[in-house]
């Protein structure tokens, strides 16, 4: 997937998604622009400076970082991006994270593009798929499981909240061999071949 692909999501609507552009600036500012603080936690960076997202898209460099974004026409809904480390011994594990609009919650759009990222992951020769995971968030944990991550362990309070709380992370790995593995024995299942 290195053009863009349209994908249905529950609602009906249909969304765009493909690997960010430098074109992109305007309406990555404004999708962080809306994200409620509680998801801006997720983000490393503080992306409410538009020097922040400037950065980004002037320094693209999809062998260290692939950001795919899902469009609502012009509108930036889901961002997600791949990291890759090029030398040492995790240099065949992609790291995952992801945020979704709340507007556009609970329709599938994360399991899609993380569908998506898998898909892309086997492309470029990765084996392991990595995120890290909020253990409460019910809908974190589904959507990975939706792509084939598998719990791996649970690393009890290790990251802060807004309030200062500390919050449990788990680690939630995607072996992309196996992912291809059992969707072609489901296919073959469904197909009775
Ligand atoms: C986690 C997140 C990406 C999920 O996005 P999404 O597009 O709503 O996910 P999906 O629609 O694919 O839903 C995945 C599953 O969770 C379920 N789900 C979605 N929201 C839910 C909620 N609030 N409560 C319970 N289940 C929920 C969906 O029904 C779906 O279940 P199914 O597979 O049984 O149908 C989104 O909530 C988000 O941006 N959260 C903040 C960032 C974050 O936590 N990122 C993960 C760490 S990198």
């Amino acid at each position: 997937m290195f053009g863009s692909k349209e994908i249905i999501i529950r609602s009906g609507k249909r969304l765009i998604i493909r690997p960010m552009r430098k074109e992109d600036e305007k309406a990555l500012f404004e999708f962080f622009s809306r994200l409620p603080n509680d998801l801006l936690i997720f983000i490393r960076h503080n992306v409410r400076d538009p020097q922040v997202i400037k950065e980004w898209v002037d320094h693209l460099n999809y062998e260290r970082v692939l950001p795919i974004v899902a469009l609502d026409n012009d509108k930036i809904v889901a961002d997600v991006t791949l990291h890759r480390i090029p030398y040492g011994w995790k240099r065949h594990i992609g790291q995952v994270r992801i945020v979704v609009d709340p507007a556009y919650h609970g329709q599938g759009l994360a399991t899609a593009i993380l569908n998506e990222l898998v898909e892309l992951g086997a492309e470029f020769g990765l084996e392991k798929l990595w995120a890290e995971v909020p253990l409460d968030s019910i809908a974190a944990v589904k959507a990975f499981k939706n792509a084939g991550f598998r719990c791996k362990a649970v690393v009890e309070g290790l990251v802060k909240d807004l309030r200062g709380n500390n919050v449990d992370i788990l680690i939630m790995v995607c072996d992309i061999e196996q992912y291809y593995d059992s969707k072609w024995l489901r296919k073959k299942e469904s197909t009775g071949a």
